[in-house]
């Protein structure tokens, strides 16, 4: 059975979605860099073994990293999922782990890179939103793409509506992510990502159902 590391900083409910999807895989661990992610106790409650490497304890980015990888391939996972992590990860680290690190994002990639996603997406005002599951590179937010979830934005949502409406739809696409990978059915060409089963249909937002 394939193994999978969880990296997490906070609440975990990416990571819970996964430990709850019925995945044909043994989940080796979940390492926080926070001692107080909410997250570490829904796993422990749940029997998966977790770790902490607080950054804070660490003099530089790449003496964190090392730390990290050390832990990592102590387990030596398969991949390497990062469920809502926050911390940049440097060239070596991310090199380390090529083609085996994976993170989701929320927002459709290339937009909204970075934080407060769902305000920038208001504020730019655009109607359709989203989440991303990517391959990770050096570059924040960045990595060839294997899956986007689109939600409409609506006239009367709220940071915290919309950041809702698309975390429903980051807690689908990141265990089917994981499912095609486990199954090998992905394969990276030109920076693109093929394999996952055909797109149906169209979002429109606002809706065109009704217009000629
Ligand atoms: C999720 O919305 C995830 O997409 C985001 O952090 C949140 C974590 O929530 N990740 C990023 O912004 C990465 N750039 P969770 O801890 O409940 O999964």
């Amino acid at each position: 059975m394939k193994r999978i590391v969880i990296l997490i900083s906070g609440r975990g409910s990416n990571m819970l979605s996964i430990l709850e999807a019925g995945l044909p895989l043994e989940v080796s661990a979940v390492i926080s860099n926070r001692r107080d992610s909410e997250g570490l106790h829904l796993a422990r409650e749940r029997g998966i073994e977790t770790c902490t490497v607080e950054h804070a304890n660490y003099p530089s980015r790449e003496a964190f990293d090392d730390a990290l990888a050390e832990k990592i391939d102590a387990l030596s996972p398969d991949y390497v999922v990062l469920a809502g992590f926050m911390r940049i990860l440097g060239n070596a680290f991310v090199a380390r782990y090529s083609g085996r690190l994976i993170n989701i994002h929320p927002s459709l990639l290339p937009a909204f890179p970075g934080t407060n996603t769902h305000k920038r997406a208001l504020e730019e005002g655009v109607k359709i939103h989203g989440c991303t599951v990517h391959f990770v590179t050096d570059q924040l937010d960045h990595g060839a793409i294997i899956v986007q979830a689109a939600v409409p934005v609506l006239d009367s949502d709220t940071e915290d509506d919309l950041a809702a409406r698309v975390l429903a739809q980051e807690h689908r696409i990141y265990p089917a992510a994981i499912r095609w990978l486990l199954e090998g059915r992905l394969r990276m060409a030109g920076g693109r990502v093929f394999g996952g089963p055909p797109g149906r249909g169209i979002l429109a937002s606002p809706d065109i159902a009704d217009e000629r």
